[in-house]
C-alpha cells in the first residue's frame, strides 16, 4: 500500500531541474526546427504573393534604381524598394536585381527569383559552373542572360528597363526577351 502510495507522490512530484532543462531543450529544438520549415516553405510565398503585384503593376510605375555609369558586362546586384498599397495597408518591400549592359550595350536586368520554386538566385557563386547564375536550392543554373541550363524549366525573367537622365529605372517582371 505504501509502495502505491510512494509512486503515486513521486509522480505528483513537480519536476526536478534536470527534467526542466530536457523538458526545455526539446521545446527548443523542436521550436527552431518547426520556424526553419516554416521559414522554408513561407519566405517563396511571400514572394509570390509580391511577384504578381510586380507582374500587374501599372505599366507607368517605375522605380529609380542605379545610375548607368555603374553598369558593366558583368552583372552586379542592385536592392530597391518597392511601395505597395492594398486598401487602406500599405507596405514596403525590399526588392533585387541582377543588372548589366550585354554585348549590343543594352542594359538588362535579371529578376533574381528562380523559376523553379521560387529561391533566390547568385551570380558566380558556384565554383563548378563560373560565370553562371546559381541556385542554392535544388542546383539551377542560368547563362549571363538568364538561359536556363539545368533544373528551371524557363529563363529567369527580367524587368522592364527605362533610362532616363543616366538613370536606370525599373518596372514591371516580363518574360525574358533576351535568350531563345
Ligand atoms: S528553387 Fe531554385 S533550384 Fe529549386
Amino acid at each position: 500500500m505504501s509502495n502505491q502510495n510512494d509512486h503515486h507522490e513521486a509522480s505528483q512530484k513537480p519536476p526536478g531541474r534536470k527534467e526542466m532543462s530536457r523538458r526545455q531543450f526539446l521545446t527548443y529544438t523542436l521550436g527552431g526546427a518547426t520556424a526553419y520549415m516554416v521559414s522554408g516553405a513561407v519566405l517563396p510565398m511571400i514572394r509570390f504573393a509580391v511577384d504578381p503585384i510586380l507582374h500587374k503593376g501599372s505599366k507607368g510605375n517605375f522605380i529609380k534604381v542605379v545610375e548607368v555609369s555603374k553598369i558593366t558586362n558583368e552583372p552586379q546586384e542592385f536592392s530597391f524598394e518597392l511601395q505597395q498599397q492594398d486598401g487602406w495597408y500599405s507596405s514596403t518591400a525590399t526588392l533585387s536585381a541582377w543588372i548589366r549592359k550585354n554585348d549590343k550595350g543594352e542594359i538588362v536586368a535579371l529578376s533574381p527569383v528562380c523559376k523553379h520554386l521560387g529561391c533566390t538566385i547568385g551570380w558566380n557563386n558556384d565554383k563548378g559552373y563560373p560565370d553562371e547564375y546559381h541556385c542554392p536550392c535544388h542546383g539551377a543554373r542560368y547563362t549571363k542572360d538568364g538561359k536556363n541550363l539545368a533544373v528551371a524549366p524557363k529563363p529567369l525573367d527580367e524587368y522592364t528597363v527605362k533610362v532616363d537622365n543616366g538613370w536606370i529605372y525599373l518596372g514591371q517582371i516580363v518574360p525574358n526577351k533576351h535568350v531563345s
